[in-house]
């Protein structure tokens, strides 16, 4: 990979997705070396050529499956969903007791452990009263690939090993392979997953309640977040909560977010 070819590839990556790759060579050249041979392409410049004039969108997809880092796992920051329960939902419950509709959002939903587990939250939290509500979740994400295997809802054994025993039994069936484990039907029919570059306009009619943005905002530089925070904070009813990665933070002194603690945002009730 050339000098060249580099900065093609991170401007392209970063003007349309806000990912920023400008120091990541190797990384890049490392996931999409293989790619290249199997498909015949010669060079960088070549394929590149093949993904700005591919009308179909389908090699820019590839690209963006093979580019974004994806990693996620069941019972990550679990003390969000902890918040969620004792916190939020119950503010929640109260303020919207009439219209019994709330809008939770995951904007970074990879291959679905975290929505699932906001779906889990919700579904326990409400028990018996659940099916009063509509408390289902929007999962979103640029990669087909992950949301492909968040719909399948398909994990291994180790990956729901760390669920508490109750969720494992009621949410998930053993296949038969004793390998691995499937979502059950009531805990999918939870979750909407679409696919969704946050460096669009955001296209929802109603204001959010919560908005789950944890571990991406870490690739994008530090402008594309803020605009990206300020979508976020006008998306939000007030009230609303945003949750980030427990290591990152937003820029408050733009976007007049107050902090719960950190990693947890609220929209000022007025
Ligand atoms: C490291 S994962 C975080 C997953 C999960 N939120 C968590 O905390 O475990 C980051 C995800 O952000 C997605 N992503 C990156 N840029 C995006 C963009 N512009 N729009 C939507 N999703 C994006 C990636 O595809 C990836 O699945």
């Amino acid at each position: 990979m050339t000098e060249l070819e580099f900065t093609r590839i991170s401007s392209f990556l970063k003007s349309r997705y806000g990912i920023d790759m400008t120091a990541k060579k190797e990384i890049m050249d490392g996931r999409l070396t293989n790619m290249l041979r199997k498909n015949g392409w010669n060079t960088y410049t070549e394929y590149m050529n093949a993904v700005e004039s591919d009308a179909t969108g389908q090699l820019e997809k590839e690209l963006v499956n093979l580019l974004t880092t994806n990693h996620t796992y069941f019972m990550r920051e679990f003390e969000h969903l902890e918040f969620l329960k004792s916190q939020i939902l119950p503010y929640l419950k109260q303020k919207e007791q009439f219209t019994r509709d709330l809008r939770i959002w995951c904007g970074a939903a990879s291959s679905g452990e975290e929505p699932y587990m906001i779906a889990m939250t919700l579904l326990d939290f409400f028990g018996f009263e659940h099916d009063n509500w509509d408390t289902k979740v929007l999962a979103t994400d640029i990669s087909t690939e992950v949301l492909g295997t968040a719909i399948r809802g398909i994990y291994s054994k180790t990956a729901v090993e760390g669920l508490p025993e109750h969720w494992k039994r009621r949410f998930f069936r053993e296949l038969p392979s004793g390998e691995s484990y499937q979502a059950t039907e009531e805990l999918k029919n939870e979750v909407i997953f679409r696919q969704f570059n946050l460096m669009r306009d955001f296209p929802f009619r109603q204001k959010m309640h919560v908005v789950f943005l944890r571990n991406v905002m870490i690739y994008f530089d530090k402008e594309t977040k803020r605009e990206l925070v300020q979508k976020v904070y006008d998306c939000l009813a007030p009230g609303g909560y945003l949750i980030v990665g427990k290591t990152e933070t937003i820029d408050r002194e733009s976007i007049p977010f107050d902090m719960v603690m950190p990693s947890i945002f609220r929209k000022p009730l007025s």
